[in-house]
This record gives structure tokens, sequence and C-alpha cells, in this order.
């Protein structure tokens, strides 16, 4: 995008004086690579927040359904948590890469809180991305084997370690001239919406079978099933598809990568760092496959809102490493931590999720509701507070509504509701409020999305 683009997109957007002339100084002084208008047309400057709400710089109140990509669970600025880092920093607010009571305790939670039997261990990071990094770093080391495999469409990161490991055709040019880690094999990520035989297709179970059927022969480069000889360090999967657009596969999926893993001696690690901690009304996504990965990266919300990461998993394999063999000079960072313990708390404490089930199951029923009175809704996917939408254009070809969720995108905005859109088809609303948010905003978020789809209709129509 030329810099006057940008300006003119400024210029003609429904913002007031004042945002647009921060807008107009954030474009001077910051790369126009930042992600800001990759996703929106024009991002709203964000002052200020409380609980499940957003305060733009003119004061204008938006409901939060991004919860800063799954960072606020908790609600933004909660005040139990804003009190904990207060009180840290009274104490101990960095430490370099070393051991402090919040990180010995936090570690301690996260082997209680992992759902993989037997002796566990942690290793901390900063970002999502160290996590990913450090998982594939380890089980490399661990087996001694190159490839990763994972899913078409799964998000783990865009650091070089990462990208080649995330299907973002957008980002993947700017990389030119070095690859991105490319011992990396791809397999297909089913959803139950779109068949392989529809006009605009999508995977299915059987697609995933297939490739495992190849595993077995010697038509793949991964293995030579008839020798049960392999090249895979691990399968590394997003339980449910993020960044992607929020899509949940059928509980088959994670059930047949454990029995590959197994069959083929692969580890099996799941990325939890945006559908995990609570967000799908469990501790972990994974959990409603009913299987057990060997290892979990998680972050995002782990810090309370602070920079945080994990690799949790089996003590024999995170514990391989000699000490030294990893370092990063903010993990584990003490007020992260702080926060990170009482995260666990609330997670772990009685009721809380069910009600995050309650809310989730809610909310799905306001969507549904819109489903039966606007077409332009296709499919809705929801387990607990993680919700995709999909907009069509006809509910038999099921047509893509791309330009449609622009639109609804923008008009949400002006209306006062945040959240992101994606989809293979550039047709979803990823709709991620914070874990406990009020029933009323719930309420008023289907309110809004229910005047948006009929001006909408009626735009298009
Ligand atoms: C599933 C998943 N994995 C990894 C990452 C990378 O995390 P980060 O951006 O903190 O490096 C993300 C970020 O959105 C993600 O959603």
């Amino acid at each position: 995008m030329k810099i006057n683009e940008a300006r003119s997109k400024i210029r003609n957007s429904h913002f007031g004086k004042k945002s647009k002339k921060l807008l107009n100084e954030w474009i001077n002084h910051e790369s126009l690579g930042s992600v800001g208008m990759g996703l929106f047309e024009v991002p709203p400057v964000i002052e200020s927040a409380k609980g499940s709400y957003l305060y733009d710089c003119e004061g204008k109140e938006y409901l939060d359904f991004l919860s800063g990509f799954s960072v606020s669970a908790l609600g933004n600025n909660n005040e139990e948590i804003t009190k904990i880092i207060i009180e840290q920093s009274q104490k101990l607010t960095h430490y370099f890469d070393f051991p402090h009571p919040e990180r010995i305790k936090l570690a301690k939670k996260l082997c209680e809180i992992s759902g993989i039997k037997g002796k566990n261990s942690v290793i901390f990071g900063v970002t999502g991305s160290d996590a990913i990094e450090l998982a594939i770093r380890v089980a490399r080391y661990f087996t001694g084997k190159p490839y990763i495999l994972t899913a078409h469409g799964d998000y783990h990161g865009v650091t070089y370690g990462t990208m080649g490991l995330t299907t973002k055709g957008g980002m993947h040019p700017y990389f030119h001239p070095a690859r991105p880690n490319m011992d990396v094999g791809y397999f297909p990520f089913p959803h139950p919406y779109r068949k392989p035989n529809d006009k605009y297709p999508g995977y299915d179970i059987n697609s995933l079978k297939i490739f495992q059927q190849t595993l077995e022969g010697k038509e793949t480069v991964y293995t030579d099933g008839l020798n049960n000889v392999n090249n895979v360090a691990a399968i590394l999967v997003e339980p449910f598809q993020s960044s992607a657009g929020y899509y949940i596969p059928p509980k088959e999926y994670l059930q047949i990568l454990r029995e590959i893993a197994d069959r083929h001696g692969m580890l099996l690690i799941v990325d939890e760092i945006q559908n995990g901690l609570g967000r799908s009304g469990k501790m972990w996504a994974y959990e409603h496959s009913k299987i057990e990965p060997d290892l979990i990266c998680t972050s995002k919300a782990i810090g309370g809102g602070l920079p945080l990461s994990a690799v949790i998993g089996r003590k024999n394999i995170l514990s391989k490493w000699k000490p030294g063999a990893y370092v990063s000079t903010q993990a584990g960072n003490a007020l992260a931590c702080a926060a990170g313990n009482y995260l666990i708390d609330k997670l772990t404490s009685k009721g809380f999720m069910q009600q995050v089930n309650r809310s989730g199951k809610y909310f799905f029923n306001g969507l549904k509701e819109l489903q039966r009175k606007h077409s332009i809704i296709g499919y809705v996917d929801n387990c607990g507070l993680y919700t995709g939408v999909e907009l069509v254009r006809n509910r038999k070809t099921k047509e893509p509504a791309d330009i449609e969720a622009n639109y609804v995108r923008d008009l949400c905005v002006e209306k006062g509701l945040l959240f992101e859109k994606g989809g293979y088809y550039q047709n979803r609303m990823q709709l991620i409020p914070p874990l406990n948010v009020e029933t009323k905003t719930l309420e008023k978020c289907i309110e809004i999305l229910d005047r948006v789809f009929e001006e909408t209709t009626k735009h298009f129509n």
C-alpha cells in the first residue's frame, strides 16, 4: 500500500478529527506493513479499556469481540490482575531467564493442568512463536528427525522458525529470497461445512484419511510405510484452526493424527496458543477429542495481558536438553508469571468453566436465531466462547460472501463492535469476547449483528 492510499482511507473513514490526526501520525512513523490496515479498512485508535469494552481516543465505546486476539481472557484491565502486577512490581519485575517464586509456581500449575499423564515439565518463552520454535526444536532433537507435519490453513507464527509452518499466503512473499524453515509437510484440515465435491469446496475427514493411507506406502516423502521408517519428528497442529477463520474440525481429526503419530513414532504437538486456556469451554481444545498430546504450546492469555509463553509436556522429552540449551532474556518474566498464576486459579475455580459454557451456549443460540432470519449466515462454528460465522451469498451453492463480509466488518466498527475477519474464502467472522463476558454484552452483540446483516442484505440486493 502506498502512503497516499493509506491517507485517503483515513480521510474517508467515519472516525472523528482526533482519530484521523493520530492515524496520520501513526502512518507517518510506523511501517505500513503493520497489521492494522491488513485486518481493518482503518483500525480505531483505542485509548482505554474495561472488561468487555474498548474506548477509542474520542471516547466511543466498542464491544470487544477481539479480546486482544485471545489475550484478554479475563477482560480488559482486570482489577485483580492489575493489583497483582502492581504488587509484584514492588517485589521483582525482571530477573533474566532465571528461577523466581512466581515462575516456579506457574511451572507447577501448568504441569498440573496439562492433562498429559505422567511426569511433565515446562519451558518458558515470551511470544507464541517462541513456544512453537522451542517445541519443534526439542521435537527434532529428541527424535533426531527433521520433518514437521502440519495442516493446511494452520497458523503457528511468522518468525523465520515458524513461518514454514504457517499457511498465510499473503505473508510468504515477504520472506523472499530466503525460505523459512522448510522441512515441513502439509495435510488437509477437515471441516464439516464444505465438502470436496462442492462448487466452493473444503476438505472432509476422508481427505485426511487419504493422507494417512499414503504414509503406509512409499508414495510420500515422509515415510516408507512398507519398511516402517520415516523422517518426521512431530505433527504440529491447532486443535481448532483460529487465525484461518475459527474453524472447528470433527472430533476424529485429532484422533486420526494421534493414530498416525503412534503408528510412525512421531510426537504430537498441539498449538493451544489461541484456542486453549478455557476458550473452548475446557482448559484445552484438544480435550474435546479425548486424546493426549506429547507437547502443548501456550501463550496469549497465559500472561494475563503481558507477554509470556510456554511449552508443557512429557518430562522425558523436555528434559533431554542440557543446561543452557535454550535462553531468552525476557522469558518467564516475573510480572507475567504472577498474572498467569492468577489466571490459572481463576480458570480452575469452581463454576468458571461452566459459566464459559453457559455464555457460549447463549451466544450460539442467539446466532442460530440470526441464521434463521438472515440467509447470509451459512454456518456457525461454536464451542464454549470460540465462535466462527461463515457468510455466504447462497446457502445451496455456499458461494462465499467475501465482499459482504468486509462490508459487515466495517459497519460493525461504525456501530461499535470489533472482531477479526478471516476464512479460507475471506468470508468468516471470528467472535471472541473475554471469557467472563456479561450476558448483556452478548445480547448487545447479537442486536448489532441483526441490524448489520439487515443493512448488508439491503445494500447488496
Ligand atoms: C495458534 C497460534 N499459534 C502461534 C501464534 C504466534 O504467536 P505470536 O504472534 O505471539 O508469536 C499465534 C498468533 O496469533 C496463534 O494464533
